[in-house]
C-alpha cells in the first residue's frame, strides 16, 4: 500500500513520534508512506513527499511536526470533500492516517463516510477527545504548566502578590485542573464551571485572612464568568468557528486587584505549553498510537482511531471520538476544589 499521513490543527509534542512509528511499522511490513504537508491544506493542494526510514530518523524527541500543520477545514473549501477524495487518488495513495484533535478527526470521520480510507490518531494538549483516556501532548503541556506554576510560586511569595496563570484549554479545563492541582494553585477556573469574580475575590480574602500574603490563581483560557458577573470583549473566529482565545488571565488579574486591593500580576503561558520536547510518557503513547494506526491501515480496518483504554491501546470508531468533547467531571473538580482558598 501507499499510505498518506498528515498532522492537522494545533501542533503538540509527540507528533513526530507518531509519524516515525507509522513509517517504521509500515516500511517493515512492506508498505510505503507519504507525508502530506500542512494538514488538510496539503491534501487540497496535493503537496506531499515520500517518507523513508532516513527522513524519520532523529525526530522522536523533537517537538512540532516535520510535516507542518494548518487549521484548514476541508468542508470550508470549494468542493472540498470531492477534491479530498479525488486528490488522494491522483496522488496514488491508497489510505490515509490523520493525526489530529476534534476538528481534524471530525473532518476524517465525515470523509470516511464518503468513501475515504482513513484511520485517526488522537492528538491535543487539551486532552478533550472522547473515546480515549489520554491524548498525547497533554502530559507534556501539564508538566510545562506545573513547572511554570512552581516558578511563579516563589516570586509570588517574595512580592506578596496574587499571580494569575493562564493555561490553554479552550473547551475543557484538563490542563488547568491537572497543573493547578500539581502546582498547588489556590483557585482553579475552568470552562466547565463558570465563575463569579466576587466569589474568587472572597476566597482570596479568606486565604489572606489566614495570614497568607500571596496566592496563585490558575485559569484555563476558555474559562468564562457566570452570566452578568463580568463582561468580556467579543473575539475573532478561526475556520472551524472557534473564538481565538487568550486574555481572560489579564482581565481576571485586573478585577482581583481592583476588588481586593492585593497587587496582582498575570502570566499567559500560551504556546510554550505546545512547544519543545515531548515527555517520555508522550513519546511512548505517541509511538504506541502510531504502530496501532499503521496496523489498522495494513489490515484494511478503516474509520477507526487508535485509543488508550486503561493500559491498552485499542481501536474505536472515529465517530465515537468526535462530536462530544470529554470535559472535566465533577469528581475530579471536587477534589481540586477542596484546596481552593
Ligand atoms: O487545540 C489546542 C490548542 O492549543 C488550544 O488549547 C488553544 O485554544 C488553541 O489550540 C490555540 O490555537 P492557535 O495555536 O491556533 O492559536
Amino acid at each position: 500500500m501507499k499510505i498518506g499521513i498528515l498532522t492537522g490543527g494545533g501542533d503538540c509534542p509527540g507528533l513526530n513520534a507518531v509519524i516515525r512509528a507509522v513509517v517504521r511499522k509500515s516500511i517493515a511490513s512492506g508498505h510505503q508512506v507519504y507525508g502530506i504537508k500542512k494538514g488538510w491544506r496539503g491534501l487540497m493542494d496535493k503537496d506531499f513527499v515520500e517518507l523513508t526510514i532516513d527522513s524519520v530518523s532523529g525526530i522522536l524527541h523533537r517537538g512540532g511536526t516535520i510535516l507542518g500543520s494548518s487549521r484548514t477545514n476541508v468542508y470550508k473549501e470549494k468542493d472540498g470533500e470531492a477534491r479530498a477524495i479525488q486528490n488522494l487518488k491522483d496522488m496514488g495513495l491508497d489510505a490515509l492516517v490523520a493525526i489530529g484533535g476534534e476538528d481534524t478527526l471530525g473532518v476524517a470521520a465525515k470523509l470516511f463516510k464518503s468513501g475515504l480510507k482513513v484511520v485517526g490518531v488522537p492528538k491535543t494538549i487539551d486532552n478533550d477527545l472522547n473515546a480515549t483516556d489520554y491524548t498525547f501532548g497533554f502530559d507534556t503541556a501539564v508538566n510545562v504548566a506545573t513547572e511554570a506554576i512552581d516558578r511563579i510560586h516563589t516570586t509570588a511569595e517574595s512580592h506578596n502578590r496574587v499571580m494569575v496563570v493562564e493555561v490553554m484549554g479552550r473547551h475543557a479545563g484538563w490542563i488547568a485542573i491537572h497543573s493547578g492541582m500539581a502546582g498547588g494553585a489556590d483557585i482553579i477556573l475552568i470552562p466547565e464551571k463558570p465563575f463569579d469574580i466576587e466569589e474568587v475575590c472572597d476566597l482570596l480574602k479568606q486565604r489572606h485572612g489566614r495570614g497568607k500574603s500571596f496566592s496563585i490563581v490558575c485559569v484555563a483560557e476558555g474559562a468564562t464568568p457566570k452570566e452578568g458577573s463580568l463582561v468580556l470583549q467579543s473575539l475573532e473566529k478561526d475556520s472551524f468557528g472557534h473564538v481565538m482565545l487568550g486574555g481572560i488571565g489579564n482581565i481576571i488579574a485586573e478585577e482581583i486587584e481592583k476588588r481586593t486591593g492585593y497587587e496582582t500580576r498575570a502570566t499567559v503561558l500560551g504556546h510554550i505549553q505546545r512547544g519543545g520536547s515531548p515527555t517520555a510518557y508522550d513519546r511512548v503513547l505517541a509511538t504506541r498510537f502510531g504502530v496501532k494506526a499503521a496496523e489498522l491501515v495494513h489490515d484494511g480496518n478503516f474509520g477507526k482511531m487508535a485509543a488508550l483504554k486503561g493500559e491498552k491501546i485499542i481501536a474505536v470508531n472515529l465517530d465515537d471520538a468526535v462530536g462530544v468533547l470529554k470535559t472535566v467531571d465533577d469528581e475530579f473538580y471536587e477534589v481540586a476544589q477542596t484546596f481552593f482558598g
